[in-house]
């Protein structure tokens, strides 16, 4: 009799636990995987579910490149996540979301990989493509024309010869635009903002990218995170990018 008691006793106390794990784990866990990935910031509690959990993964998986506060490290090129400014797209749920799963050059067949940035000190400056090698003095100009775009002091006839060279035989607009904002179709960073994905906005930095080129690369996660929590980091980035 008294066994039958305790034992009835655990029972509710693990139906009690069971339930009131299932109500706040596994139900939102797949109404997030269910929902549109863009929806979800409109719903308050689920997106509060999300982005606790994905600042975890976040921690986990990410932070290694793009810094604790996800700030960014001009190391591996990895961008600050926290800003409004997005390289690919324009910084929807969805648009992070594809981000991550497939990566960036990470030789997935679904990863972004439609432009790298030519290495203009090599004779082939990009395999396939047909852009020119620069000499050092058009390097030099294209460099002070650059720094110029956000404010950087140089001389105004390389400056002049540098956006020539930007807006012609160089083929820079091809991919930055003409006006060197940059094309988020393709991922060519804005030149003319203060946001730097390499180096330190020095010359010698822009100097480096242009001469050597740069392919920075961001871990396709799927096979690596969850669906759930691939969407989850999504939307931790995503309200970053808000100001949370
Ligand atoms: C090995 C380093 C590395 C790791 C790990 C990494 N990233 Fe990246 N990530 C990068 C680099 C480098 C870029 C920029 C690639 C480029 O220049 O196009 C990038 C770009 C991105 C972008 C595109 C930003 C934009 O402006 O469009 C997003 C979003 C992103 N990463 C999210 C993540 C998340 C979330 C994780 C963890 C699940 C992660 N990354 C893990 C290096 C990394
Ligand atoms: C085929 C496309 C393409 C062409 C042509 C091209 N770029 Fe780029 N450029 C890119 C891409 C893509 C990146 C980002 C690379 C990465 O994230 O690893 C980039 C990055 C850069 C950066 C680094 C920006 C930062 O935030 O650190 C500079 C500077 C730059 N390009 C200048 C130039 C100049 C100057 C020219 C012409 C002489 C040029 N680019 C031609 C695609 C191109």
């Amino acid at each position: 009799m008294r066994l039958h008691r305790i034992l009835a006793g655990i029972a509710v106390a693990g139906l009690a636990l069971g339930s009131a794990w299932y109500v706040r784990e596994v139900a939102p866990a797949s109404a997030l995987l269910r929902a549109d990935p863009n929806a979800v910031p409109q719903n308050a509690d689920l997106m509060r579910f999300a982005v606790g959990r994905g600042e975890t993964a976040f921690r986990a998986a990410c932070a290694g490149c793009h810094g604790a506060e996800a700030a960014g490290d001009p190391h591996y090129g990895a961008p600050n996540l926290a800003d409004a400014d997005w390289l690919y797209g324009t910084g929807t749920p969805a648009e992070i979301e594809r981000t991550i799963t497939y990566g960036i050059r990470s030789h997935h067949p679904k990863a972004w990989n439609l432009a790298a940035m030519p290495a203009y000190a090599r004779p082939v400056p990009l395999q396939g493509q047909n852009f020119p090698p620069l000499t050092p003095p058009e390097i030099a100009d294209v460099v002070a024309y650059v720094a110029s775009l956000s404010g950087g002091q140089a001389d105004p006839t390389a400056i002049a010869d540098g956006a020539d060279l930007f807006t012609g035989k160089a083929g820079c607009f091809d991919c930055h635009a003409a006006d060197a904002r940059g094309d988020a179709g393709v991922g060519a960073p804005d030149l003319t903002d203060k946001a730097w994905l390499y180096g330190d906005s020095s010359r010698a930095a822009i100097m480096e990218t242009v001469a050597y080129g740069r392919q920075g690369v961001c871990p396709a996660q799927v096979g690596s995170l969850t669906p759930t929590e691939i969407r989850e980091a999504a939307l931790y980035v995503y309200a970053l990018g808000k100001g949370k």
